[in-house]
């Protein structure tokens, strides 16, 4: 049979139906949030990203799927690999300059495939257009915040504020000067990036070589003028007040150029993989302008959905799951157990031990038998952790 491509899985089962409950936990807190939901195209012209994301980033520079269109209107296109830029697409051509999005979608990025590194993974996201700080920060803290919660995972946000334009031109001019310095003991990748000016690139290094030059480098916090200390100040007060536990990690820079002020990381102790980061984002509030665009207030996030799904998280449900073997072909009952407050999984069975084996391996503690007791308006139900078993109407299990 033929094989998946590598960095292409598929996911089913458990792990579909995780994915299935993020998408819908999170489009059920965005729509509380007041946000809007997009889709945007697979396929985009390469010149959107390469103008955003910025040419030197890895993104840019060594992972996108891009190809040549044939025909009268030959074109670079390529696979997106991030949804931010094609939302700030939508609202210029569609003028439409103060909205909340939300987005669930596939993005594609040629890197090395490991664990919870794939060619293509699902981002959901949420982007905030034309409202000003502290608010954006504030719902989308808020969001992140009640996702976590929700699903029972513990979270550590990393943040940090990299400023205005001008404060970080000048900041990777004495950041510059101090590589410079140390240029013999940088890495390899690391002097590359430093002859390229890609120069608060270096401060993302994994490279062990490069750890200790980074940890003495100058902070980009010191550099930064009153006005945007303040507003760092205000979030991490707000987060503070309102126990989301955070920390202040000053050579945080994010790998894509669009970002300025404030900007974040999400990742869980639970995590042992080396790709940890399960959601990141930012201000990008010079991003309109780039494309000719009047100015526009711009912050946002997006979840690695495979990341999350990939986590040990204790599930707070709201209802119970119960695996339904209908032995016997009464499918009004069937249908009103659906409507239950059990969460009902349903299979067609010959025999009580196959549908055993079937709870057991999607690990449900309830099976719901419907069988000949039904003919009497009964059913049974199994407590498959408890080892009990009885037979009770169909109206007092309904009022369960
Ligand atoms: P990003 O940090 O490049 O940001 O990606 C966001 C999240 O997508 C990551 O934290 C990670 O969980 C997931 N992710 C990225 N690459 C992979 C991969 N190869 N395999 C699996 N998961 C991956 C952005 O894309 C920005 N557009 C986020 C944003 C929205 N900023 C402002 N608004």
């Amino acid at each position: 049979m033929l094989k998946n491509l590598r960095g292409f899985p598929d996911f089913c089962n458990l792990e579909g139906n995780r994915i299935n409950f993020i998408f819908q936990t999170l489009s059920k807190i965005g729509e509380e949030f007041g946000f809007n939901f997009i889709l945007t195209p697979v396929l985009e012209p390469q010149e959107l990203f390469v103008r955003s994301l910025g040419e030197s980033t890895d993104v840019v520079s060594k992972e996108m799927f891009s190809f040549q269109i044939d025909g009268s209107e030959k074109q670079t296109v390529c696979l997106r690999p991030e949804m931010t830029a094609s939302v700030v697409k939508y609202c210029i051509n569609n003028n439409d300059f103060r909205n909340k999005i939300m987005y669930f979608g596939q993005n594609f990025r040629k890197e090395r495939p490991q664990k919870g590194r794939y060619r293509q993974f699902n981002q959901f996201g949420f982007e905030i257009i034309g409202i000003p700080s502290p608010f954006r920060e504030i719902e989308i803290f808020s969001i992140i915040d009640k996702f976590f919660k929700t699903i029972g995972l513990a979270f550590n946000l990393k943040i940090n504020s990299i400023g205005s334009i001008e404060e970080r031109q000048n900041y990777i001019k004495i950041l510059r000067e101090y590589f410079e310095e140390n240029f013999t003991n940088l890495s390899e990748e690391s002097r590359t990036r430093l002859k390229k000016g890609a120069i608060l690139r270096i401060l993302d290094s994994k490279s062990e070589e490069d750890k200790e030059i980074i940890s003495r480098a100058p902070k980009i916090t010191e550099y930064l003028n009153s006005s945007s200390q303040e507003v760092f100040k205000t979030i991490c007060n707000f987060l503070k007040k309102n126990n989301i536990h955070f920390t202040v990690e000053p050579t945080l820079v994010r790998g894509l150029d669009y970002y300025n002020d404030i900007v974040f990381e999400i990742n869980c102790d639970s995590y042992e993989a080396a790709q940890d980061a399960l959601g990141g984002g930012g201000a990008y509030d010079n991003l309109f302008e780039q494309f000719e665009a009047p100015k526009t207030n711009a912050f946002g996030m997006a979840f690695g959905v495979e990341r999350i799904m990939l986590n040990s998280w204790s599930l707070k449900e709201s209802k119970k799951k119960a695996y339904v073997a209908v032995v016997e072909p009464y499918f009004e009952v069937l249908s009103s157990i659906y409507q239950s407050k059990f969460f009902a999984v349903s299979d067609y069975f010959v025999s009580i031990t196959k549908a055993l084996e079937a709870a057991n391996k999607n690990n449900i503690n309830y099976l719901i038998i419907i069988g000949e007791e039904t003919a009497r308006g009964n059913i049974i139900i199994k407590n498959l952790e408890e080892r009990t078993q009885k037979e009770i109407s169909l109206k007092s299990f309904l009022a369960l």
